[in-house]
């Protein structure tokens, strides 16, 4: 076998492995994919400056983040669905990650639950919220979460709807799903992907199915879920939610700069700018182009973390250089669970901390807490 040498090879092993409704789901974004195209797009037009004759021997990759010590600033992005893309995916991901140092993200649509993931990790994981309609559903959920003793309260508040994504249509992964040819096809012929999902903890969203009396089940949830995300969700909220959750609190999906600011006047912690990886509104600006402004307006008062089109250490290196506390990868960490289990993610992980390394030495960083702007090129100023 090639051996596999960065992110983009776990990504083709990961498409042969799984079927492609799938691969499709976590690989695509939604409506034209602009934003999705954007994100790595941006991230790729960033330049460092390459440094030489600078001591980097003693350089440190380690930090904190939301009073978390991590082996380096990349943690892991909350994703839905992550058990159909590997059976018991999200124990698997939790593991590679405390494994490695690192922090995981469960998000409210997981198909393991709460209490199944942090039952399988010795250290505190993260949670994150999506706010249905039904408030009774957030309390018994954040208090789920305090009782497994998550550290932190993601909010994700850029999902008030679904963005559309062309190829769950096609492919037939919709609420109910669609038998399509292709989609049997596919299943028939990846039974080692079949079997361990089959063997799995859970068949369903478990978070909201243990809440769901009438209608349990992947399609009962999902439908539930679909109808029930909170069009009045606003600002007035969060104090609701400051109020049920002691732990850190955070709010993901911001990209514009008078909502960090709010967020930052709001009693959160953190934000994370992120728009989705492009799944939600289609057209809205590039992570990394907002990220230095959001970070320079309110980044002395909330932890700003960032997500969208992380593949490398050189783009961990570059969003901190444009003003990350830290990163959430999500993509990267799915291609390697859909590859290859919890080897995968630990496969991911390990590649984006070497050429983080290897970037620090190079751009002569010696302590990736203090990276800034300075270790990039500017055209302009360089003369
Ligand atoms: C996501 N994302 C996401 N975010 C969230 O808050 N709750 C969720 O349930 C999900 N689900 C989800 C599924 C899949 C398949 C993907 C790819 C993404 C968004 C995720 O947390 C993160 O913001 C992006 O994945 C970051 O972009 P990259 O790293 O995938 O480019």
């Amino acid at each position: 076998m090639t051996p596999i040498t960065n992110i983009e090879d776990l990504r083709r092993l990961a498409r042969r492995k799984i079927p492609r409704a799938i691969f499709d789901y976590v690989d695509s974004g939604s409506y034209d994919e602009i934003t999705l195209r954007g994100n790595r797009s941006e991230l790729d037009a960033v330049r460092f400056r390459q440094r030489v004759l600078i001591d980097t021997s003693k350089r440190n990759v380690a930090t904190e983040v939301l009073g978390a010590k991590l082996s380096m600033p990349v943690a892991i992005a909350p994703t839905g669905l992550t058990g159909l893309v590997h059976g018991n995916g999200e124990i698997h991901a939790a593991k590679a990650a405390e494994a490695a140092g690192t922090i995981y993200t469960l998000s409210t649509m997981s198909i393991c639950t709460i209490e199944d993931v942090a039952a399988a990790v010795k250290k505190p994981i993260w949670f994150q919220l999506y706010v249905f309609r039904d408030r009774e559903f957030s309390k018994s959920i954040i208090a789920r979460a305090k009782a497994a003793k998550c550290s932190a309260l993601f909010v994700t508040v850029d999902l008030p709807t679904r963005g559309q994504r062309h190829l769950d249509i096609k492919n037939g992964l919709t609420v109910p799903p669609r038998l399509t040819a292709r989609n049997a096809y596919d299943i028939a012929t990846k039974p080692g992907w079949a079997l361990k999902v089959l063997m799995g903890k859970r068949k369903s969203f478990g978070n909201i199915e243990a809440y769901l009396k009438k209608t349990p089940g992947l399609l009962g949830a999902g439908a539930w879920a679909n109808n029930h995300f909170d069009q009045t969700l606003s600002w007035r909220d969060i104090d609701w939610i400051r109020s049920l959750w002691p732990g850190k609190l955070v709010l993901k999906g911001i990209t514009d700069l008078e909502d960090a600011k709010t967020a930052a006047s709001a009693g959160v912690d953190g934000i994370v700018v992120s728009n989705h990886g492009g799944r939600q509104l289609d057209g809205s600006p590039a992570t990394a182009t907002v990220l230095p402004e959001i970070a320079r307006a309110v980044g002395d008062r909330i932890e700003v973390l960032f997500d969208g089109g992380i593949r490398s250490g050189q783009d961990v290196l570059k969003a901190q250089a444009l003003g990350a506390r830290g990163c959430l990868i999500g993509r990267a960490y799915l291609y390697g669970l859909a590859a290859m289990g919890e080897r995968g993610v630990a496969t991911a992980l390990d590649i984006i901390r070497k050429e983080l390394e290897v970037s620090m030495i190079l751009t002569g960083v010696e302590d990736v807490r203090n990276v800034g702007d300075n270790i990039l090129y500017h055209p302009a100023a360089a003369n």
